[in-house]
């Protein structure tokens, strides 16, 4: 007998809590999972992710934020516990209910969720990173609501957050390492940059500019890069089925670093 957890909403009561009948999707997903062997080939690795956007304060009531749901990063942190992973979730603020049974610590901002991730950065032996962190925030957040002057313009001032991956891969002891990267144009070209730039072991590409793929939908297509080019062009398939196969991607590159360590 499987059995879903109940979810966290407005309840017949009245009151708001844990108690809620499950919404279609982990249902269908559970359905799904009970009828698809998934192997357990994630036991002995610890994966942290993060997922969804930061908010940047600008006052007390406004914030710089993007379109990022978490959803990318929600379907790779539930792909990985399938796959008897012990996942740990960072997660800035999004709409979606927190994944049961995974370790998920919410954040608002960049620096919050750089503080998050170096915690547990030590004990994990995969990085996953779909957020899409802020670069830049306010200067100096207003302490209380700015009022509007008129019709006269207005500039803020900002400056950069830390960059969490780059700050990683100096504190790197054999994790390897994804990152995204959402892009508009020159697709290969920017996410080739990114990849070297913050060290990392793979870059997942995302062209937003393609319908049902990138930000909030539920599906996805991206290029998959490394140091030597292209790994995998993946077609437009649900978040959920394209986190399987980047996990299938780095579970390959995992056993061929362990075979030639062996060999060594
Ligand atoms: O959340 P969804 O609605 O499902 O959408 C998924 C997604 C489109 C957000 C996701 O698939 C995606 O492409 N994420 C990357 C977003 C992005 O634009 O990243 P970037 O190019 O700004 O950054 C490149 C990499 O560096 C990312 O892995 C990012 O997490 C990381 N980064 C960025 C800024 C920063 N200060 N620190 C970082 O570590």
């Amino acid at each position: 007998v499987e059995s879903l957890d109940p979810e966290f909403g407005s309840r017949a009561s009245g009151h708001i809590g844990w108690g809620r009948f499950p919404s279609e999707e982990p249902i269908m997903s559970a359905i799904i999972s009970l009828l698809t062997i998934i192997p357990s080939d994630y036991r002995n690795e610890v994966v942290l992710i993060t997922a969804g956007p930061t908010h940047e304060a600008i006052d007390p009531v406004r914030y710089i934020a993007n379109r990022s749901s978490g959803k990318m990063g929600y379907a790779l942190a539930q792909a990985a516990q399938k796959r008897k992973a012990k996942v740990v979730l960072v997660i800035g603020p999004t709409s979606l209910t927190p994944p049961p049974g995974i370790h998920t610590i919410p954040v608002t901002t960049a620096e919050e969720m750089r503080d998050a991730v170096h915690k547990h950065f030590e004990r994990a032996t995969v990085v996953i990173m779909p957020a899409a962190v802020a670069d830049y925030r306010p200067d100096q957040p207003a302490e209380t609501k700015l009022k509007k002057q008129g019709q006269e313009p207005m500039s803020l001032k900002l400056s950069s957050t830390p960059d969490i991956l780059t700050s990683l891969a100096l504190q790197k002891s054999g994790q390897f390492m994804v990152g995204f990267a959402a892009e508009t144009d020159n697709l290969i070209e920017e996410a080739t940059r990114k990849l070297k730039a913050k060290g990392l072991d793979m870059i997942v590409a995302n062209d937003v500019t393609k319908p049902g793929a990138g930000f909030g939908s539920d599906t996805n297509a991206a290029v998959v890069l490394d140091t030597h080019g292209i790994v995998e062009d993946i077609p437009l398939m649900p978040k959920r089925d394209m986190a399987m196969k980047i996990l299938d991607i780095i579970r390959l590159r995992l056993d061929h670093q362990k075979q030639t360590l062996h060999t060594v």
